[in-house]
């Protein structure tokens, strides 16, 4: 191969943004300047939301109005919750996910306009209609009744309200909440460089999404938080967990939920998830997932020296909390439409088409003979 070609973009700067940035120096993922942990020590999801969005903090009277906004926006049409009812009950939420915002870019008047005011507006709607959607999938597909959603609860609180009909204690709720800070936003990850390629030859931005989550599907990148699950689950208790995870490395599989193209020494935002997933842990009186959690990470960095990504500590966290682990990555998808959305409009305020060259490897130049004679 080649030297110039740079497969996966691997160390290539393609653009700049001001959105986010893994800061050396506190060693740290920082959204607009703000350590992403120090965000999750002193606000909500909504707030972080609104800040990735709009470049600041909100003050008290702006965090109103966005939740006001917000909330006006939980309503998905009879045709979606239609279309919803129909889809087979084994289908792949993401692929719900996916098809959902598609839909909702059928039926937005405003799909066409990329003017930074409509893209606001479509974002709020894609952001508040997204969980309602993905919750209404959630209860059809076990035969249940589809659960409206309630104003008066937060975006966290009434996912879980939507989902299964109550809300847990607060400590639960604030588990969620840190989980969809840090799953907010990770700069030019493939979900959001997909979303931002889409967008750069002046596509929508529900074609953009919508491609971002198919990207966001695969195991490789937010899939990994189900993958983590299954990989639990294979290994059942923590007595199996030392002998498991050695053989995986021994038959040089990929361990999920392990390493990082940025990350070489360990994810920042690790340690904050891994502290609320120790909290649900004993909430939920379960031992078992914590323990297998440190086999597996012990081994992974006493052999290979590596490190667990985010999706390690939330998919034990998520399967505590209830959900179905399906779930995990659609849950990744309702915060994550906060960074791709700022991506999407950074990228209309700065446009170039992203074109980049290949190396051609195919045959030389031939001609075509006639059908009767190949
Ligand atoms: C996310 O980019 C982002 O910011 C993403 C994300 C976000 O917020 O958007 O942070 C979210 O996607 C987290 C990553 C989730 N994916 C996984 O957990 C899947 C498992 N991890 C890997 O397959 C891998 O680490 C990647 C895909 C995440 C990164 O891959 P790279 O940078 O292409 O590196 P690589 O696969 O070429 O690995 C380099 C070496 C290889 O060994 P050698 O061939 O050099 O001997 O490290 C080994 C790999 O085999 N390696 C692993 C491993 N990860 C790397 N070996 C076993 N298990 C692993 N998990």
């Amino acid at each position: 191969m080649s030297e110039d070609i740079k497969k996966g973009l691997m160390g290539v700067t393609v653009d700049e943004t001001s959105i986010s940035k893994v800061m050396p120096e506190i060693n740290s993922l920082t959204y607009r300047g703000y350590a992403a942990q120090d965000l999750c020590a002193n606000c909500k999801f909504e707030e972080v939301a609104y800040l990735i969005l709009n470049g600041e903090l909100p003050n008290k009277k702006q965090l109103k109005e966005f939740e006001k906004q917000e909330k006006k926006e939980r309503t998905i049409s009879k045709a979606l919750v239609e279309a919803i009812k129909k889809i087979p009950k084994k289908a792949h939420p993401m692929d719900v996910a996916r098809t959902a915002v598609s839909i909702m870019g059928l039926e937005d008047k405003e799909t066409r306009d990329n003017s930074p005011k409509a893209n606001m507006r479509k974002v709020m709607r894609i952001f508040a209609k997204t969980p309602v959607a993905l919750a209404a999938f959630y209860r059809t597909r076990k035969g249940k009744k589809i659960i409206l959603p309630k104003k008066k609860l937060s975006f966290s609180e009434n996912f879980f309200h939507m989902c299964f009909g109550k809300v847990p204690n607060k400590d639960i709720v604030k588990a969620f909440d840190v989980s969809l800070i840090l799953y907010a936003e990770h700069s030019f990850n493939v979900s959001t460089f997909t979303a931002r390629t889409i967008t750069s030859s002046l596509s929508d931005i529900h074609g953009a999404i919508t491609g971002a989550i198919a990207s966001l599907k695969g195991p490789l990148h937010g899939g990994a938080n189900e993958e983590v699950m299954h990989m639990m689950n294979k290994i059942k208790k923590p007595e199996n967990a030392f002998k498991w995870i050695n053989k995986a490395l021994d038959n040089k599989n990929v361990v999920m939920g392990f390493g990082h193209r940025v990350y070489k020494s360990g994810d920042s935002r690790v340690p904050t998830m891994r502290e609320y997933f120790g909290k649900v842990a004993k909430i939920k009186k379960d031992k078992k997932f914590e323990k297998i959690y440190d086999i597996v990470e012990r081994v992974m960095i006493e052999r290979k020296n590596i490190h667990p990504n985010v999706d390690y500590p939330t998919g034990p966290t998520y399967h505590l909390m209830g959900f179905d682990t399906d779930f995990f990555t659609p849950i990744f998808v309702i915060s994550r439409i906060t960074g791709w959305s700022a991506h999407i409009i950074e990228q209309h305020a700065a446009n170039k088409l992203i074109r980049p060259l290949a190396s051609y490897n195919g045959n030389k130049y031939r001609k075509v003979n006639k059908l009767n004679k190949r």
